[in-house]
């Protein structure tokens, strides 16, 4: 305890508190589960330095530590979200309800296009997320929901284009034998999982290229 305090104790714990508040600070920055874990990290493995060697190795050891990671994390800081506008299909249940709640969280302005606009999913996404989030009637197997939805999107991002859209709404149809699922199943599912999303990003590419933006196509092995 006696050396602890000492001068070289009080010098390890200031350098070994401005090191961790600095990578605190770049980290709480990134919001994502990685920060926080290498905030866990970087405090255990200090803890352990101090506690296991010297406290001059263990500072050293702390230090350079603190400075590859705050090196290796710099250059991978998430891309500013306000501004940023993204269209999420199939935001009623799932991915893409979660999705919409999420990337409201990080501050996107979230165009959440929804199955059935006055069902739960889109009376919670209402209920929960910020002003920012604007809920949209599109069933991507229905054109002039599609063209109503381009309109507004349009009307609201102006000139600001879209940074993302992400083709996310799917059927799952019958998990089972192909010889036994009906020609209405398979109909259904290319319907919705592949002229749906084909239409879709199709309406709005312009607005993607407006703001250099990326097309994400959720899909599944099973359909
Ligand atoms: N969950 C997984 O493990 C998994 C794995 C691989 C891939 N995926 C893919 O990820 C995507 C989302 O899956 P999920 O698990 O979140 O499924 P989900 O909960 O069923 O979500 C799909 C959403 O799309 C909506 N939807 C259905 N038909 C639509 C249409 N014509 N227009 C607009 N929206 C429509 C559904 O609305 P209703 O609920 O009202 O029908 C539902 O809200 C799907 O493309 C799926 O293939 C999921």
């Amino acid at each position: 305890m006696g050396t602890f305090f000492s001068e070289p104790g009080w010098l390890c714990l200031t350098v070994t508190a401005v090191l961790g508040g600095t990578i605190f600070c770049k980290l709480k920055k990134s919001q994502g589960q990685v920060g926080r874990k290498v905030v866990c990290l970087a405090g255990l493995w200090g803890g352990a330095c101090l506690l296991r060697l010297s406290l001059f190795w263990g500072l050293i050891l702390f230090s350079l530590s603190c400075f590859l990671v705050y090196t290796y994390f710099s250059g991978q800081e998430l891309l500013p979200a306000d501004q940023k506008a993204v269209l999420i299909t199939g935001g009623d249940s799932g991915i893409g309800h979660a999705l919409s709640k999420y990337l409201d969280e990080l501050g996107f302005t979230v165009f959440a296009g929804v199955l059935d606009e006055k069902g739960s999913g889109a009376e919670e996404l209402r209920r929960t997320c910020s002003k920012r989030l604007s809920v949209l009637q599109l069933d991507i197997t229905n054109p002039q929901q599609i063209k109503d939805a381009h309109s507004k999107v349009k009307e609201k991002v102006q000139n600001g284009g879209l940074w993302a859209v992400v083709n996310n709404a799917g059927v799952l149809g019958l998990p089972t034998d192909g010889e036994l699922i009906p020609m209405t199943e398979y109909k259904r599912c290319m319907a919705v999982n592949f002229f749906g999303a084909v239409e879709v990003t199709k309406a709005f590419l312009p607005l993607l290229r407006k703001s250099k933006g990326r097309l994400v196509n959720i899909s599944s092995m099973a359909v």
